[in-house]
């Protein structure tokens, strides 16, 4: 298949969709692939198979899943759109039929009533299923071994509205919990399935105000709900507004419940305004909730969101402390690198932790989403170890592996995609999660492009 795309920065460079569809097993390999590695590496983002205008942004494309296999030290490549409704829909009529949020959300007659979820943003392991999810969207169950598209909803009862994007799995009970809030109902909706995939908690909250509530955290007993002020407004959207608006005077919220809690539990903490995308992660101490998260606090006043595609904004590692007890909260920069898309050894989901890996800017420059490094941030010392990767390379999201079961928190391998610039194609890259600044334990070069991408997940084999 051959599409022309309209000039847009989003469709560049890395972002330039991919637009076959491969089978790969002779990929080469420099280094030696951990033994330890037995499982795989999915990993979901948009890729566009028809782009409606030169209004489209990177959060609006196809989503395509691209999983790497490790057995017996032997590696498989694949990657598959995602087959949606909009997908299969587009494909049947040769064009795109979507407008995106800068086109006024436009349909084509030919798209009929067919939802528009992408399914780009993440792809997690629950209950058994592989899930494609996007911000306001039904999951999706692949396949895990060829990524066909199976279903368009999941979990029992079946859901019937959109799943946000981040949910959360306590490592210890398996529960899987998270919320449903970008609908034209203007609700929220939160969320718990038992390890099986049981909805066991179901509860509406009323929030001050709905935003871009793109993440969340939990700790052993409490969930918390970030509520930064970029306002969503769907009545605002119909009367020609945007869906999304920088509303700083609304102020941050986090509203903190009983993880099994109703609306009546919610204890509320105020701070001035900023904006978080992700948490990195949450636990308890004493009569404190920690919650660790990527904060840009220097937004312009008059921002307009996804307006100006040359805006971007660096953000730091941010730590906020509330005490339950005395309804106190303290908020620090915990470091002065750019910095995003945190994620951890995530048996430790929920409770005391030390490690974190992201992807950073070695070099500042913009935008700021474009990094060139990974770090490890030990929260104990507060230091950091960076890997950088050259002026050429720009990484994505770094993903833990446990060495084992029982390997102590942090013991284990750092796995994440580099875009080359100059020979526009990828690598997989394999460090060691103790040694992040050292020379990389394997890189599975691939002869394609990987495009820029969102999250993904490690599924151990046999699970
Ligand atoms: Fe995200």
């Amino acid at each position: 298949m051959s599409n022309s795309f309209p000039k847009n920065k989003f469709l560049e460079g890395i972002f330039e969709p991919c637009q076959s569809e491969y089978n790969l097993d002779n990929l080469n390999v420099i280094g030696k692939i951990p033994s330890e590695l037995n499982g795989t590496f999915y990993r979901n983002g948009p890729n566009p198979q028809y782009v409606y205008s030169k209004n489209y942004h990177m959060y609006e494309g196809d989503g395509m899943i691209h999983a790497v296999s490790f057995h017996n030290k032997q590696v498989t490549y694949q990657n598959r759109w995602i087959r949606t409704e909009r997908f299969l829909a587009q494909q049947a009529a040769g064009k795109a039929l979507f407008g995106g949020m800068r086109d006024r959300m436009v349909r084509d007659e030919h798209a009929g009533d067919c939802s528009h979820n992408t399914a780009n943003t993440n792809v997690v392991w629950h209950h058994g299923q592989l899930l494609a999810l996007n911000e306001g969207g039904l999951p999706l169950v692949v396949e895990p071994s060829t990524l066909a598209t199976l279903a368009f909803t999941d979990f029992e009862p079946k859901l019937d509205r959109s799943m946000m994007a981040h949910p959360k799995i306590d490592p210890i009970t398996g529960e899987i919990i998270f919320y449903s809030y970008l609908s034209p109902t203007m609700d929220f909706i939160y969320f718990i399935a038992d390890a099986k995939g049981n909805i066991t908690h179901k509860e509406k909250l009323n929030l001050p105000f709905l935003s871009l509530m793109h993440d969340f955290a939990i700790t052993e007993h409490f969930t918390i709900i970030p509520i930064f002020p970029l306002t969503l407004n769907f009545a605002r959207f119909m009367q020609g507004g945007s869906i999304f608006k920088w509303e700083p005077e609304c102020g941050t919220h986090f509203a903190i419940l009983p993880r099994h809690g109703k609306n009546e539990d919610i204890i509320y903490f105020n701070d001035a305004s900023c904006l978080g995308m992700h948490t990195v992660n949450a636990y308890e101490q004493g009569d404190e909730l920690i919650l660790d998260m990527v904060v840009m606090h220097d937004i312009p006043e008059g921002a307009e969101a996804f307006v100006d595609d040359e805006l971007s904004i660096p953000g730091y590692l941010t730590r906020w402390i509330f005490n339950l007890k005395t309804k106190q909260m303290g908020m620090e920069k915990l470091d002065i690198m750019n910095m995003e898309f945190p994620r951890i050894d995530e048996r430790f989901t929920g409770l005391p932790y030390q490690h974190s890996y992201l992807a950073s800017s070695y070099h500042l420059k913009q935008p700021y989403y474009l990094f060139d490094s990974i770090t490890h941030f030990d929260a104990a010392s507060k230091t950091k170890a960076v890997h950088y990767l050259g002026e050429d390379a720009v990484p994505l999201e770094p993903i833990f592996v446990a060495k084992s079961p029982e390997a102590k928190e942090g013991e284990g391998f750092l796995l994440f995609y580099v875009y080359r610039k100059k020979e526009q194609r990828s690598d997989l890259m394999i460090l060691d999660a103790q040694n992040v600044a050292g020379e990389a334990l394997a890189v599975i070069q691939f002869p394609h492009r990987v495009p820029f991408g969102f999250h993904g997940c490690w599924v151990q084999a046999n699970k």
